[in-house]
């Protein structure tokens, strides 16, 4: 496995590099939801490229930006046992050289859910999955189903952008009782850790109510809003029932639905999602 850490490098490696090129996108502090991306992409093609880059353009103000969990040691010991060919891990300053003034903006997906709580986020995800696109130049890029909108946006921008890649999505790994993981979990205390678990169960509370017959979605919003809310713990920023591609909001769930939803336990800000009717 090599560590590559400048753009240059990374593409006169490319260059080099025949048949299919799968590419597996992260911000590092891996767990088994970004092995699994990686394990999917090491069984589909030829070679295996992971990136790690906390990106800062998709951190607002007041975000986590500087706290957010970092272990480069221990992901490239991750990455290796997992037959991981590249790794590419370029500073801030190689990714947004002095100067850099262009944005990639994916607008309506962008505009709600994540993107309403945290504005300009999607615009900082876009832009660097966008220019990660250019430079690997995968045949593949695997992301988490757990990122649902996220998922959503790049395949959007792939879509309109004319991008010439497959974006493959890969389902949300989940502790055995539920949770599903992300780096961000490690802020959580052993009571917040508890807590978290009512995500999982407002999800499974819509699921339960679906299959008995309940279609209208500001009934589903109303009992998994009342469940979160009986968490002392948590506070709700969002439960959406929506539509799978425009994420526009549905009042009546007779086809495929996102069920998503985003809650503080504690300071952590947590998202999970199932879909109904697939
Ligand atoms: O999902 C993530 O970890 C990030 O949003 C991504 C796709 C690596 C872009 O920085």
């Amino acid at each position: 496995m090599k560590v590559v850490t400048t753009l240059a490098e990374m593409r006169e490696l490319r260059g080099q590099l025949a048949g299919s090129v799968g590419f597996v996108p992260t911000m590092g502090y891996l767990h088994e939801g970004h092995l699994e991306l990686v394990r999917h992409a090491r069984a589909e093609n030829q070679t295996l490229i992971v990136s790690i880059f906390v990106n800062p353009a998709q951190f607002g103000p007041g975000e986590d930006f500087a706290s957010y969990p970092r272990d480069p040691e221990r992901d490239l010991a991750l990455l290796e046992k997992e037959g991981v060919d590249f790794v590419f891990m370029p500073s801030a300053e190689e990714v947004y050289p002095q100067g850099f003034t262009s944005w990639v903006e994916i607008e309506k997906v962008s505009e709600r859910l994540e993107g309403a709580t945290r504005p300009g986020h999607f615009r900082g995800v876009a832009t660097v999955v966008a220019k990660l696109f250019n430079i690997v130049q995968p045949t593949r890029a695997y992301f988490g189903q757990k990122d649902a909108q996220q998922l959503i946006v790049i395949k959007k921008m792939v879509s309109d952008l004319d991008m010439n890649l497959e974006v493959v999505a890969v389902p949300t790994v989940r502790e055995p009782d539920g949770l599903a993981l992300s780096s961000r979990n490690s802020y959580l205390s052993p009571e917040e850790r508890q807590a978290a678990l009512v995500l999982w169960k407002a999800l499974g509370l819509a699921q339960e109510l679906w299959d008995k017959g309940e279609k209208s979605a500001e009934r589903l919003r109303q009992e998994m809003t009342s469940m979160i809310e009986s968490e002392p713990l948590a506070k709700i920023d969002y439960v959406s029932i929506a539509d799978p591609e425009t994420l526009e909001e549905l009042e009546e769930v007779d086809r495929a639905a996102l069920v998503s939803l985003a809650v503080r336990i504690g300071k952590t800000r947590l998202i999970d999602n199932i879909t109904l009717g697939e």
